[in-house]
């Protein structure tokens, strides 16, 4: 049974799709970024990108710490993601509404990773790979704390802002409390993507 895989195998496995993973969500990143309409959603997206990018480096420091290749293996679960999210943003949605759409988006692949780097920790912990458990929990930190950001953007005004608009729509008689900018104009990803088409 010597070709047996081994749970060395499968946390190699995983990390190689961890790595994969980040490397899409640096081109992700700055799409969703742009998309932004609200400039504290932009600004978060543009902050993850530069912590995914020290992700995949403190990958590269567990693969050398294993004596390992560093290499990537294709990740379907984040491509999946992405691409729902890509077909999101092609949708001629209000901005606020794209905003909330982002933010929906970004915590799936946020969610995604955290049971990922969350195995990767267990995984290591229980190899005894303590310095690789270490570098993997930082970044398991990482997308926890993005995660919540991504929360408190959408609770703080984000999603309110969606349902004003939402319920203006729906009856246009009545006066709008709040200015609500964001109900006549078309989200900055609709914008480009009809730019593209002409
Ligand atoms: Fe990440």
């Amino acid at each position: 049974m010597a070709d047996t895989g081994t749970l060395h195998d499968a946390f190699l496995d995983e990390l190689r799709d961890a790595y994969d993973a980040e490397k899409q969500l640096t081109k992700a990143l700055p799409r969703m970024a742009k998309a932004a309409s609200s400039p504290d959603l932009r600004k978060a997206f543009e902050v993850h990108l530069e912590e995914t990018r020290g992700q995949i480096e403190r990958l590269e420091r567990v693969f050398e710490g294993l004596d390992e290749k560093v290499r990537g293996k294709h990740c379907d679960g984040i491509a999946g993601i992405i691409d729902e999210g890509k077909s999101v943003m092609e949708e001629d949605f209000d901005a606020a509404t794209m905003d909330a759409c982002l933010i929906a988006g970004g915590q799936r692949a946020e969610h995604y990773e955290m049971a990922a780097y969350g195995t990767l920790v267990a995984w290591a912990r229980a190899m005894g790979h303590a310095d690789a458990a270490d570098l993997l929990q930082e970044t398991l930190d990482e997308e926890k704390a993005a995660d919540a950001k991504l929360s408190s953007l959408a609770e703080d005004g984000i999603n309110q802002e969606a349902a004003q608009t939402a319920s203006a729509e729906e009856d246009p008689e009545e006066p709008i409390t709040t200015p609500v900018s964001a109900r006549t104009k078309t989200s900055r990803a609709a914008a480009a993507v009809k730019a593209a088409r002409r």
